[in-house]
Order: structure tokens, then C-alpha cells, then sequence
């Protein structure tokens, strides 16, 4: 019915209409916090790319994931930034039971059990060329050996508690290996959330600060293995394969550059679709916020419902804190 029949201001005049007609809300309990831990006692390091997120020792990582079951954040995704006394060329630390990550894991799920620990299982922090996986000597990514460590990581991260472990590292086949490995080891219930479409984005830089990669890696870039920018249909093949292969949820990363691929991805398998907001796009809005250009509660909450809007069942986020405390004032 066309106009004047049709008034689509209308609903849009009170708020009681707009409630009523909104499709996508955003709550708590779609999003994942993300956390940096380090060794020692009772220490917090700033990280100068994303103010307000600290790299914390346990005791402090208590502390937050305290605050997330609190809030009502159903998980939490760990990052370890391991000293760089213990990296090598092959990052065998990654799969030490006693390092630091599986310390983290088992103090976190004793602590926490009903809190989803989230694990990565990629090599970038724990190797001396800050790549994420091992290196011939022309410095090419080797992907069948570098699943071999993942298989290794992941197993020990199972070990440790972690209920999910996610792969962010792009080799092909690892998610196969790790569900193989897993299955065997009596691991049937851990879940495998697959970075499958994880582009080769110049906004992980602030993480790589954060997991103290960046002055590793140098000069050296992951255009081998993580996806091009300007590629889709990529993105769906990485999606069918991980699926295949046995993946518990797939992600979309980064988030808000990427939505076409989110709706691309969930309209054509419609498995639970993860979307990662990552490091740059929290030191955008950050950094607007600081200098008071942006409204900060705003343009978040405005930034994660577009991501959820776009296909996303839930987001991995910097602010998942901030926002779960923004959307219980708001209501
Ligand atoms: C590396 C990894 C990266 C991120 C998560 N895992 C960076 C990279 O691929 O270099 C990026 C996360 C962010 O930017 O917030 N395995």
C-alpha cells in the first residue's frame, strides 16, 4: 500500500511502537569477554593500543571472570601473553601442562565452573617469529606440521578444562585433527569453535601489542594462511569445511568491516555464527570516546546489535563488561 496509506513514521513515533517492532536486541548473554593473562602475582599492565583493557596475573583474571558471571556473559575467550623467556622457534610451551594457560584454565573452572572458558590454539604467542604456526626455512607457514602442535595444544587445553577450544590460526584441516584427537582422548564434549573465516585484517594490530607478537613478528605479515579482503565465496568454502570437519560454531573475524560475510555465512548453513570485534575496532572507538567525538556507550551498543543484526549468535568483544553494564541501566 503506498502512501498515505502506508506511513512507515508511524511506528516510529513513541518509543512503546519502536519496542514492539524491533527485530534485533542485544543482551548479555550474546556476548564473550576476552582477556589477556600474564605470569606473576597481583599485576595489571596496561596495553598503550587499547586503553581501559589490561593484561592481568590470575589472581586479577579472578577478579574479571568473577565480574562476567555477574553480568551475566555466558563465557570468557583467554589469550595468553607468555614471557619472552619461554618462546621459541616451535612454541612447545603452548602444550605445557604446567604453563601458564593450563594453570589459568584449572584455577579459572575450579573457581568458575558455570563460566564457558574459552581457549586459543595457535602458535603466535609462543614462537620467536610471532607467526602462528611453525616456519620452514624460507619463513613459509608449514600447515600439516604446524597442525601437529595444534593437536598437542589442543589436547592440553582439554586437559585443563577448557570447554571450547578455538583454532585462530587458518592452517587447513585442523579442525579434523582436533576433533579426531579429542574424540580419542575422551574429550567428546569439547567443543571446537572455528575461526574459519579469519581475514588478514590490519586491525589486530592492538593485539598484537596485547599478546607481545607484534615486535616478533616484525616486518612479517599472514597473507599465506589468514583470508584475502576482498574474497567471499573463500569465506564459505572455510565455513563448509570446518563444519565437515566437525566445528561446534563458526566465526566471522573481524566484525563490523565483515558483515556481508556474517549473513553470507549464517543464511547459507545457519550453525551458531560467531563474530569477533576485534582489537582495531576497539581502539576506533576508543579513541573517538577519548577524544570526545563519539559517544562511547552509544556507538557500541549501536556497533555489537549491527553485528548481531547481521547474523551473529554471539560476539567476542573487549567490551562485553562495559555493554553487559550499559544494557541492564538502559532497561
Ligand atoms: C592470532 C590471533 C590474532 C587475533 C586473535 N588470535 C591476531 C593475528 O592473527 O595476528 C586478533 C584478535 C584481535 O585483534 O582482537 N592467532
Amino acid at each position: 500500500m503506498p502512501y498515505p496509506a502506508t506511513r512507515l513514521r508511524r511506528m516510529r513515533r513513541d518509543a512503546f511502537s519502536r519496542a514492539l517492532m524491533r527485530e534485533t536486541t542485544l543482551l548479555p548473554s550474546d556476548l564473550i569477554m576476552v582477556a589477556f593473562v600474564i605470569e606473576g602475582d597481583n599485576r595489571r599492565e596496561p596495553i598503550a593500543s587499547m586503553p581501559g583493557i589490561e593484561r592481568v596475573s590470575l589472581d586479577q583474571l579472578e577478579l574479571l571472570a568473577g565480574a562476567c558471571v555477574a553480568a551475566g556473559i555466558p563465557a570468557l575467550a583467554l589469550f595468553p601473553s607468555p614471557p619472552a623467556s619461554v618462546k621459541t622457534e616451535d612454541g612447545r610451551e603452548a602444550w605445557n601442562p604446567e604453563g601458564l594457560f593450563q594453570r589459568a584454565a584449572r584455577a579459572l573452572k575450579a573457581k568458575f565452573p558455570e563460566l564457558g572458558l574459552i581457549g586459543d590454539v595457535a602458535l603466535d604467542p609462543y614462537t620467536t617469529h610471532g607467526q602462528d604456526g611453525l616456519i620452514d626455512a624460507s619463513g613459509y607457514i608449514l600447515n600439516d606440521a604446524t597442525i601437529e602442535a595444534l593437536v598437542k595444544m589442543t589436547l592440553a587445553q582439554a586437559d585443563a578444562g577448557f570447554d571450547i577450544v578455538a583454532p585462530s590460526d587458518m592452517m587447513d584441516g585442523r579442525v579434523g585433527a582436533m576433533r579426531a584427537a579429542l574424540e580419542k582422548a575422551g574429550h567428546v564434549n569439547t567443543r571446537i569453535l572455528a575461526y574459519s573465516a579469519k581475514y588478514a585484517s590490519s586491525f589486530y594490530g592492538p593485539f598484537r601489542d596485547a599478546v607481545g607478537s607484534a615486535g616478533h613478528l616484525g616486518k612479517g605479515n599472514k597473507h599465506s594462511y589468514q583470508m584475502d579482503m576482498g574474497n567471499s565465496d573463500e569465506a564459505l568454502r572455510e565455513v563448509e569445511l570446518d563444519l565437515a570437519e566437525g566445528a561446534d560454531m563458526v566465526m566471522v573475524k573481524p566484525g563490523l568491516p565483515y558483515l556481508d560475510i556474517v549473513r553470507r555465512v549464517k543464511d547459507r548453513f545457519g550453525a551458531p555464527t560467531f563474530v569477533y570485534q576485534v582489537s582495531g575496532e576497539y581502539a576506533m572507538l576508543k579513541a573517538a570516546a577519548q577524544n570526545g567525538w563519539l559517544d562511547e556507550k552509544a556507538v557500541v551498543l549501536e556497533s555489537l546489535t549491527a553485528i548481531k543484526r547481521a547474523g551473529a549468535d554471539a560476539i567476542l568483544t573487549y567490551y562485553a563488561l562495559d555493554a553487559a553494564r550499559w544494557l541492564t541501566e538502559r532497561s
